[in-house]
């Protein structure tokens, strides 16, 4: 085999995880290991109807190039949303993306050079570290807490560390499902102006909240541009669209739209024409509703059998909204080992250990769950094994 020399990148980028997030899967394997959203609730014959549309009778020539800023109109409908929302914002300020995970890429491209800082949650999610990895960066990790991450730590390490960014995910944190409070959220905007940093905002979650009141996004209470943040459909609508959006000034968003342009050039412009006739033909806020009430009871699902069977010494979050749930076992435990060594090879049930999810990869006593794409028979039947193997000398009885 030829040997290649290839960039310094390449070691971070490979240490991440992402590739094992399923491993070996079969037909008889329960994941609760990937994020994926739950395939019945993909409006597919709509989403069909608005791709004949657009392709048959559309004037917009979805099969030409087009710009990286992406389509008027959908940009228009955004602009909307987010003024509803309490973001106010330019159409300028506004770029369609191939999905949230685009924008994490092109941010981290935008602004690191190799070694500078970064501040993270810890944990955080998988593919932010996949796409941070490759521009080399050293992290702080700020402990998450059931109101958001530590702002007091990061304080201090602000007082003594010169941050480029700080990356979080305020609604149903991927992985914990903790939501920030609207303190820490206001503290977080007070902060970025006093130490000058960008904050991040990763926000894919928001519209899937079953529980609880919505609270103000962190650039909807930024009035000095220190925020830029992303959007997706992919957990709203579905993720094989890859579609999702930018918000920043528009200085910023300038120098972004030119590394897209570098990059892909643009997103694909049938997609975006075709969610947009999917928009203006549908009732999206009710299929919001359909996937809320969906997916709370998808929560309630795992968090019954996890109440049944999770042995002593585990704690489980209750999040208000997204996909996930964290369990958190003694710290003795290494579900890491125990998920390569038994649980997936003998049990064939999945979910992503902690160690995946933080940067220096030293907790392993924690795990995400997510209960967005089984069905309750599979997260019943898979807690229970999962528990049994967490347990091995007991015998649960029916
Ligand atoms: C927090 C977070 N950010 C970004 C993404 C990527 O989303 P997209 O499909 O929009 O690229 C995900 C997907 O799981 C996510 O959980």
């Amino acid at each position: 085999m030829m040997t290649k020399e290839f960039a310094s990148r390449i070691a971070a980028t490979s240490q991440t995880g992402i590739e094992d997030l399923i491993p070996d899967p079969d037909n008889v394997t329960i994941s609760f290991a990937g994020g994926l959203p739950d395939a019945n609730l993909f409006p597919q014959a709509a989403l069909a109807d608005s791709f004949q549309r657009v392709l048959l009778k559309g004037t917009d020539n979805p099969l030409q190039y087009h710009n990286a800023k992406g389509y008027l109109p959908l940009r228009a409908y955004l602009q909307q949303q987010l003024a509803d929302e309490g973001t106010p914002v330019d159409i300028s300020q506004i770029l369609l993306t191939q999905g949230a995970q685009q924008g994490l890429d092109l941010v981290a491209k935008l602004l690191l050079n190799k070694n500078d800082k970064i501040a993270i949650e810890a944990p955080t999610y998988i593919g932010g570290l996949a796409a941070f990895a490759a521009y080399e960066p050293d992290y702080l990790e700020i402990p998450m807490q059931a109101d958001g991450l530590d702002v007091d730590l990061l304080e201090q390490l602000l007082s003594t560390n010169k941050i480029k960014f700080l990356y979080t995910i305020p609604n149903f944190q991927n992985p914990t499902g903790f939501v920030m409070s609207l303190a820490k959220r206001q503290k977080l905007i007070a902060l970025a102006k006093k130490y000058d940093f960008i904050i991040l905002e990763d926000d894919p979650y928001r519209h899937l909240r079953f529980a609880g009141e919505d609270l103000p996004a962190l650039q909807a209470l930024d009035d000095s541009g220190h925020v830029i943040s992303l959007g997706s459909f992919s957990k709203v609508l579905a993720p094989g669209l890859r579609l999702g959006w930018l918000v920043t000034t528009p200085e910023l968003l300038t120098e972004i739209r030119l590394l897209k342009d570098g990059s892909d050039l643009e997103t694909p412009a049938i997609i975006q024409q075709a969610v947009t006739d999917y928009l203006t033909h549908n009732d999206f806020q009710a299929h919001w509703r359909k996937l809320q009430q969906d997916y709370r009871q998808h929560r309630d699902w795992m968090s019954a059998a996890l109440t049944k069977y999770l042995p002593s010494g585990y704690q489980f979050s209750h999040p208000e909204g997204g996909f996930f749930l964290w369990l958190m076992g003694p710290a003795d435990v290494n579900l890491d080992k125990l998920l390569r060594e038994k649980i997936a090879p003998e049990d064939h049930v999945l979910y992503v250990p902690s160690t995946n999810l933080y940067a220096h990869k030293n907790v392993f006593n924690c795990a995400r769950l997510s209960y967005a794409g089984t069905s309750q028979e599979q997260i019943e039947r898979g807690i229970k094994m999962l528990c049994a193997a967490l347990t091995p000398d007991l015998e649960f009885s029916e």
